[in-house]
Parts: C-alpha cells; sequence; structure tokens
C-alpha cells in the first residue's frame, strides 16, 4: 500500500457499500442485524458467510475468511489490494488519484505475485489434465480411493500427465521462462539438457499457505512404484518445515475447535475433512519443527498428534511431540487401533468412529508411558525401574501438585508399583537435578492460556466498539496486556490510528493490517454474538485478569533479574529490585481481593 493516498482510501471505503458489494456476487438474506449467504470462497450446503452493514465487514464462519470490501473485491477477483481500490472507485464512479513510482518491495511482491500466478497456471494445467483424455487412470485411481468431487475441488487434485514436457510446453507458450520454471521446482533440465517436466505420471497435491496461495507441489504415483511422492524441492516459495497441509481449509475449524489434528500423509489429511472432521493438517511425512509449532500456536494451543499406528509413525509422534511440547503447545495422542493409518481407518469406520478415537486420546505423557512399557518389560522390576527412570524428567516438569500426583497413581497403576517407591524416586532425581525456573515457566503459561486468550478477545471487542475505554485500558497496561501476538498487533494498530487523531472504524481497521490473519481474526472477533452479560462487569473482569496475568509475568521476570544481582553481588541493584518486586505483590493482592469481591472496580 503506500501508494494511493489514505484519505482516499478512507473515503472511499465509507462511502462503498459492502451489502451492495457483495449482493453482486451472492445472494444474500436478512437475518436479525446482519445479511447472510452460501460463502464465496469454499463450497458449503448451509449459509455460514456473514455480512454485517453495520460494521461494513464480512466474515466467514466456515473457511474463516473475511475482511471489507477491499478484502472481497482482492478475494474474489485475486487482484491486489491497488486492484481492489480502483475496482471499488470504478463502481461508485470515482477516479483514483495518480499515484507515485513503487520502491523495492512493490518490486519484490511483483516477483512473487508472479510465482504464485505461474504455480496457479500449473495446478489449473493439472487440474484440466485430470479431467481429459490422459486422466482417465488418475481419476480412477481417485475415484478407487473413495475421494468425491467437492473434496476433489476442494483440494485443487490434479493429474501430472505421462509425457516428458506437457507443462513446461504449456506454461513456457504462456510466456513463462524456462529460467521460472526450474525456481519454482516445476520443470529439471534432464541429462541430455532438456527441459523436462520434474512431476510426471502423478496424481498431483497442490500445496497452500495458509493464505490459500499455492506454494508447491506433491505428487503421487498411481502404483506401487517408488519414489511414492515427490514433493517441490525448496523455491522462494516453499520452504521445508514452514508449512502444514490443508491448513488454509482447516484454520476456521481449528479456530471454532479450539483444537487442531495433526496426521502424517496427504491422504489422511484430505479423507478427514470429507468426512466433515476439518481441524486437520498434514505435517508432510517430515519431523514437526519449531516454525511448524509457531504456525499452529496462531490458531489453537490444543493439539493432537494423529500418526500411523505402524513403528515408523509411531517414532515419529513422538519426535513431533517433543518439539510441541517445548513451545508451550498442550498435546495429546490419538492412537489408530489395527495397524491403520488416519485415512484407511476414516474410510472405512467413519466420522463418529474416529471421533470417538479423539475423545479418547491419550495426554501425552500417558502415551509415553505406554510406549515406554512396550518396549521395557513392564512385568520385571527393573522393567518397571526403567520405565520410571526414563518418565522422571517429565514428572519433575508437572508443577501442579495435583496433576503430578494424578500421574504418577497413573504409572503406579498400570506398573503395579507402590506410589511411595516412586514417590523417592523422584526426590532423589529432584535431588539432583534442581528445578529449573524456565520450565516452570513453560508450564504455568500453558495452563491458563485459553481464559486468557478469550479475556483478550473479548477486551479487545470492547475497545472496538467503545473507543471511549482505551484510557482506562491504556492506563492498566495497555498493550502489554495482550500477549496473543495477533491480538496485541490489532490493539495496538487501533490504539496508534486514535492516537495519531483518526476516528477510524472498524472496517478501515482491517484496511490498516497488513497481516492476513489479523484480519481474519478481527473480523471473526467484530461479528460475533456479544457475550451475553453486563458490559461493564466484562470490561472490568477482562482488565483485571489480564493485569493479574502481566505482573505475574513482571514478578517471574523481576525474579530472576534479582538473584542475577545478588549473585554478582549487586546489593543496592537487589534491594531496588526487590521494592519494585513488593509493589507489584501489593498491587496483585489488592486486585485478587478485588476479584474475590466480585470484580467491581471504583472508577479510574
Ligand atoms: P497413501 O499411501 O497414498 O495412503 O499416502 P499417505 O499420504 O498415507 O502416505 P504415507 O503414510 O506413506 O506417508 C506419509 C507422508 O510422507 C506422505 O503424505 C508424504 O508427504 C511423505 N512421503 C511418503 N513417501 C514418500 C516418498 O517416497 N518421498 C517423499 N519425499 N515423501 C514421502
Ligand atoms: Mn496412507
Amino acid at each position: 500500500m503506500g501508494l494511493i493516498p489514505e484519505e482516499f482510501i478512507s473515503d472511499l471505503l465509507h462511502r462503498a457499500d459492502i451489502v451492495e458489494i457483495i449482493r453482486e456476487y451472492v445472494p444474500l438474506k436478512k437475518q436479525g442485524q446482519n445479511y447472510v449467504g452460501l460463502c464465496p470462497f469454499h463450497s458449503e450446503k448451509t449459509p455460514s458467510f456473514v455480512v454485517s452493514p453495520h460494521k461494513q465487514i464480512y466474515h466467514c464462519f466456515g473457511c474463516g475468511k473475511g475482511g471489507n470490501a477491499f478484502s472481497f473485491m482482492m478475494e474474489k477477483n485475486g487482484g491486489n489490494f491497488v486492484d481492489a481500490v480502483h475496482a471499488v472507485a470504478k463502481r461508485y464512479g470515482v477516479n483514483v488519484p495518480q499515484t507515485e513510482k513503487s520502491p523495492e518491495k512493490a518490486k519484490q511482491d511483483k516477483l512473487r505475485d508472479r510465482y504464485f500466478k505461474i504455480n496457479e497456471l500449473a495446478a489449473r494445467f493439472y487440474r484440466n489434465a485430470l479431467h481429459g483424455s490422459s486422466g482417465q487412470d488418475a481419476l480412477a485411481y481417485i475415484k478407487k480411493r473413495d475421494l468425491n468431487t467437492e473434496t476433489q475441488e476442494n483440494f485443487m487434485l490434479g493429474y501430472a500427465p505421462a509425457g516428458w514436457n506437457n507443462l513446461s510446453k504449456f506454461l513456457l507458450d504462456k510466456g513463462v521462462s524456462q529460467h521460472d520454471l526450474i525456481l519454482l521446482g516445476l520443470s529439471i533440465i534432464s541429462q541430455r539438457g532438456t527441459l523436462v517436466d520434474r512431476f510426471r505420471n502423478r496424481l498431483m497435491f497442490p500445496i497452500a499457505d495458509d493464505r490459500g496461495r499455492i506454494i508447491g507441489f506433491g505428487g503421487r504415483v498411481l502404483d506401487d512404484s517408488q519414489p511414492k511422492y515427490l514433493n517441490s524441492p525448496e523455491t522462494p516459495l516453499f520452504y521445508k518445515g514452514k508449512h502444514l497441509y490443508g491448513l488454509n481449509l482447516a484454520k476456521a475449524s481449528i479456530r471454532k475447535w479450539d483444537q487442531l489434528i495433526i496426521m502424517e500423509g496427504y491422504m489422511d489429511v484430505i479423507m478427514a475433512h470429507q468426512h466433515g472432521i476439518t481441524n486437520c493438517i498434514g505435517s508432510l511425512g517430515t519431523a514437526l519443527t519449531a516454525n511448524q509449532a509457531r504456525l499452529m500456536m496462531r490458531y489453537t494451543y490444543n493439539t493432537s498428534i494423529c500418526f500411523d499406528s505402524d513403528a515408523a509413525g509411531q517414532k515419529a509422534a513422538l519426535r513431533g511431540l517433543d518439539i510441541l511440547e517445548q513451545c508451550g503447545c498442550r498435546l495429546s495422542v490419538i492412537t489408530i487401533p489395527q495397524g491403520k493409518d488416519p485415512d484407511e481407518y476414516i474410510r472405512k469406520q467413519g466420522k463418529d468412529a474416529f471421533e470417538e478415537l479423539i475423545v479418547k486420546a491419550k495426554p501425552f505423557l500417558e502415551y509415553k508411558l505406554l510406549r515406554l512399557m512396550e518396549k521395557y518389560n513392564p512385568d520385571t522390576v527393573e522393567g518397571k525401574i526403567q520405565v520410571i527412570e526414563k518418565l522422571l524428567p517429565d514428572m519433575q516438569k508437572i508443577t501442579s501438585p495435583l496433576a503430578r500426583q494424578a500421574f504418577v497413581q497413573v504409572i503406579a497403576e498400570k506398573l503395579v508399583f507402590p506410589e511411595t517407591a516412586i514417590y523417592a524416586e523422584l526426590r532423589k532425581f529432584s535431588g539432583v537435578n534442581r528445578n529449573n525456573k524456565q520450565d516452570r515457566e513453560v508450564k504455568r503459561k500453558c495452563t491458563s492460556i485459553h481464559a486468557l486468550e478469550k479475556a483478550q478477545r473479548a477486551l479487545l471487542k470492547l475497545v472496538l466498539e467503545y473507543p471511549e475505554v482505551i484510557s482506562k485500558v491504556e492506563a492498566w497496561g495497555g498493550k502489554e496486556l495482550f500477549n496473543h501476538t495477533l491480538l496485541k498487533e490489532i490493539y495496538q494498530n487501533n490504539y496508534l490510528m486514535r492516537q495519531a487523531g483518526h476516528n477510524i472504524k472498524a472496517n478501515d481497521l482491517v484496511t490498516l493490517l497488513d497481516n492476513p490473519d489479523s484480519q481474519q481474526l478481527l473480523t471473526e472477533i467484530l461479528i460475533e454474538e456479544d457475550s451475553p452479560g453486563d458490559v461493564k462487569r466484562i470490561f472490568n473482569d477482562c482488565l483485571i485478569n489480564l493485569r493479574l496475568d502481566y505482573i505475574n509475568n513482571k514478578i517471574i521476570e523481576k525474579s530472576s533479574l534479582m538473584s542475577k544481582y545478588e549473585e554478582s553481588g549487586d546489593v543496592t541493584k537487589s534491594l531496588e529490585i526487590m521494592s519494585q518486586i513488593q509493589q507489584l505483590v501489593k498491587e496483585k493482592q489488592s486486585l485478587a481481593t478485588t476479584l474475590r469481591k466480585g470484580g467491581i472496580l471504583n472508577e479510574n
């Protein structure tokens, strides 16, 4: 952005009516204050697409897409922001002021756009090939694997024909350069020096980023030959270990259910979605990375792993869980009985059966215990001790005494071993390894995360709807009250704009957020039903709880700083920090008292 004057953009947005604009594409029906219709961005039979004339935004509760008039035009017509502004301006018969020359960033964006377009063309080519004469075997294979038409479309499945250079020729004809074809991993130079297609005679799975733009491809053979799968190499758009298959289609329901399920293969994810289990994403066969964990945590902290039940799948599951745990996710493991993979299980047993497995998912530690009991013989005393020894570090990390007790009970029961003996081992172990602060902190953070996130969403919504409360929120810490990155970003953007004297509305804010994830989150929050109850009361509750969390974090931070000064013998500094901590503790106590008394605050 930045090329068209901000003022023009804002005026245009206020002149435009989103209902009018969207109506030209989607039939809408009035429902209460809003309009609803079938979402134009994903296929659905019951309407979950909501347009608010009041707030001038739309949001789909099915696929999560949301935004203002400009976002709608971009999404619908595939252009960039400037194109969208032009389209809306044209509809309302106004001229867009002339723009200046684009900077370096615009050049880069243009390049990326070009790459996305090429991938899009390739995906379309593969899709047409699937439905053309050469695609018969592939289509038969898709049918054999029970994938229906809706699924084929949702996942944009295609077929790479068997010849040497069908795609390369097609794209060269369209003006794509040989250089770009190789860079994007679509073509390779053969040993004879000719340009050939990387993917030949394979069923094609386009891989999209979380915004649904195609970044790469996976291709599966139609028979038992090897390699079974071929994936795009690393390209300017596709980095290994940074993406999750199907996230673009899963993210709305991940938010809705506040849980996600990680599976291993393309087929597993696709089959799960086909059966309406739409919060599933794919790790694409490699061990999960911290990058992927962080990507997941934008949507939820509750993660379940559902890998194949063969040995390799189980091992991969354990590797993935460790990284997720380190990042602070809550973890459970879904186990599929009888050596099946998720695809086969869901196909044969159906949605209800799989949902039962979800309910029966084992917390990570219990799962680890069961695996260890398979490895060491739990019928011998040595075996029991080996299992316990392996679990000691995990036990020690549990900070809640109740949770720890519960886990020790489970171990004692499963191993038929006295609880007291396990506690004795644990004490010995703790004596050697002092419980480290960082572990405790991580643990503390994940337990209450969910409630805090809810409070942050509610507070943000109130701030947006009642701008007059901002000064109070600021007095209580402002953006520091938000530890959710996207919510913080939205809060701060709104605050800064208001500070600068702009009386912005919610739909202006949508435009100001560069990050599409924040945009979608914003529209979701805005269009959601208000929580029932007294607004003032909700506001106070959120404020107190978030402030308490903020203070707790500060206390931990300052305590560790104080020990550092103590160690280095800087008494003055350490005393100074101690008094700051005392101050924080005092505030904490008074807040806690207020909460106990029913959370009513004095004005200011
Ligand atoms: P189906 O066998 O068709 O059911 O596929 P799947 O998705 O269940 O595959 P599988 O469980 O065998 O493997 C899980 C994932 O690992 C796949 O989806 C691929 O992402 C990856 N993978 C499997 N085989 C290969 C291979 O030969 N090469 C590469 N690069 N990746 C593979
Ligand atoms: Mn499979």
